[in-house]
């Protein structure tokens, strides 16, 4: 694919993401070859910073930037490293930057291409885009221009409308990149593949085969120093309205008519709109939230969430959720899917775990009395990354006695493969203009379409419990009973 000459100014810039993931990302790309001759990154925040200063923390004292290739000189690409100190949510600075942008457009022979990368708090998605349209910084005459937008895209559905109606008032649909790493992460895009590149399983991903799917995403982190901003969030703003229902779409969605952008994010957008409501009743029998109390892990104290920095001492914010919710079209009527997230779970893991359905009639036992297990398929996304197919053999011996036996594949099998992190495959693609892996404007708002009603019902109902669970375990105990009515059990992932 094509890739232009362009600048990427980074709104945020003094920002743990552009530390973090978005500046060891272009790194990345730099050194393995995929930036084009004439580039440039413009940080733009609110601290005093000169382009030095800025290489100096961005670059030299970075200890996420790694060397991935050949070209991990960082002499030569902090000199395409720029910093503009302004008041961003101020229109009146928006001219004098204009300027400096072309100044170091024509410096370093980028042309008028552009990305700008939103990565500040959501309340400057309004007056930053407004104020780049005042100054023209949207018109295409010259170059492209995008905006990436990052999450959160909005705090419930009203204002993720009006949200993308703003935006709308100044950039189009197809200068609108609105990043939700998941879809990023190379095992996530690999769903894809494995399901329609394949011959085998397609036949039966469906009801008549598939008797429950669940995914998890467990994280052994609190919040870290994010308590002000989780707190007014939760597992279901942060994970579950974006990520993980983002997960939910490439696991179900109907095959795409052609490996596009537009007919892959149609079947996404499809399935958004099969998720079946929940009713009130729904929400307080199928869905579970919890929050983590203080507890020991490995011997050391962990501070529960209501003692954690910038979260309020009775906080009710969820810091796990989990829920069991259907699908209603043709394909998956009747199949329930589970889905769980947390922090200060035992284990990083995420996996997307697919049941299918017993044999119909019970000729062999485990040894044990019970049949012969179900078949399950573990697409795990993160780490050791791989595909897991759990399947019967017979016992060697006398008899006929079945057991379970693993068919496994690793990604760290494949020796030269290397893993791109998910930031920097994705601004790739915006680089190119590629915006498949991003939410669409109607997406999005169908994902919130789902999840607003159970915000809504938690709001106007404080009676509905939110359990305990103590830091390092798996959750609240009544996360099971979701399952225990459907005589199956979450898969505990080590
Ligand atoms: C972010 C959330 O979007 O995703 C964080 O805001 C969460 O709370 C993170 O920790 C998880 O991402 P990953 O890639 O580590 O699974």
């Amino acid at each position: 694919k094509k890739t232009d000459n362009h600048i990427l100014v980074i709104f945020g810039a003094s920002g743990d993401l552009t530390e973090r993931k978005l500046i060891p990302a272009v790194f990345n790309l730099h050194c393995r070859g995929f930036l084009p001759d004439n580039f440039a990154v413009v940080g733009v925040s609110r601290s005093a910073f000169t382009d030095e200063a800025y290489r100096e923390k961005v670059v030299f004292e970075n200890e996420h930037l790694k060397d991935v290739g050949g070209n991990g000189d960082r002499a030569k690409f902090a000199k395409r490293i720029y910093y503009h100190a302004m008041q961003t949510n101020n229109p009146a600075d928006y001219p004098i930057f204009r300027d400096r942008l072309k100044q170091i457009s024509l410096e370093c022979e980028t042309g008028d291409n552009c990305i700008f990368y939103l990565s500040t708090p959501p309340s400057l998605y309004e007056v930053i885009p407004r104020s780049l349209a005042e100054v023209g910084l949207h018109r295409e005459q010259d170059g492209w221009k995008r905006l990436i937008i990052e999450k959160p895209f909005g705090y419930n559905l009203e204002t993720a409308i009006d949200l993308n109606q703003k935006l709308l008032q100044y950039f189009s649909e197809s200068q609108l990149y609105r990043i939700d790493h998941y879809l990023g992460k190379e095992t996530v895009q690999n769903l894809l593949i494995t399901r329609f590149g394949n011959s085998i399983f397609e036949p039966i991903w469906n009801r008549n085969y598939i008797h429950h799917i669940e995914v998890t995403a467990a994280e052994t982190v609190g919040v870290e120093k994010r308590g002000g901003y989780y707190d007014g969030s939760g597992a279901m703003r942060d994970m579950v309205q974006n990520h993980l229902l983002q997960l939910v779409a490439l696991v179900a969605m109907e095959p795409p008519v052609q490996a596009t952008e537009t007919s892959i994010r149609n079947e996404r957008m499809k399935l958004f709109q099969s998720l079946r409501a929940l009713s009130e009743d729904d929400v307080v029998n199928n869905v579970i939230r919890g929050q983590y109390t203080q507890s020991k892990i490995k011997g050391e104290s962990v501070p529960g969430y209501r003692e954690e920095e910038g979260v309020a001492t009775e906080s009710r914010t969820e810091t796990y959720f989990a829920m069991k919710f259907f699908i209603d079209n043709w394909r998956w009527s009747g199949v329930p899917f589970y889905i769980r997230t947390g922090k200060r779970l035992p284990t990083r893991v995420s996996e997307i775990v697919i049941h299918f359905k017993p044999t119909p009639h019970h000729l062999f036992s485990k040894g044990n009395g019970l049949p012969n297990t179900e078949n399950i398929l573990v697409i795990r996304i993160q780490p050791n990354e791989g595909i897991l197919l759990k399947f019967a053999m017979k016992i060697p011996g006398a008899g006929l006695q079945a057991t379970d036996v693993n068919m496994d594949f690793h990604y760290s099998d494949l020796n030269d493969a290397y893993i791109p992190e998910a930031y920097e495959r994705l601004l790739l693609d915006c680089i190119q203009g590629d915006a498949t892996l991003y939410a669409r404007g109607d997406a999005v708002e169908a994902a919130w379409e789902f999840v607003d009603p159970i915000l809504k019902v938690w709001e106007s109902n404080p009676d509905i419990k939110i359990y305990g669970y103590p830091a390092g375990t798996w959750g609240p105990e009544h996360a099971d009973d979701l399952l225990e009515g459907d005589n199956i059990t979450w898969r505990y992932p080590c």
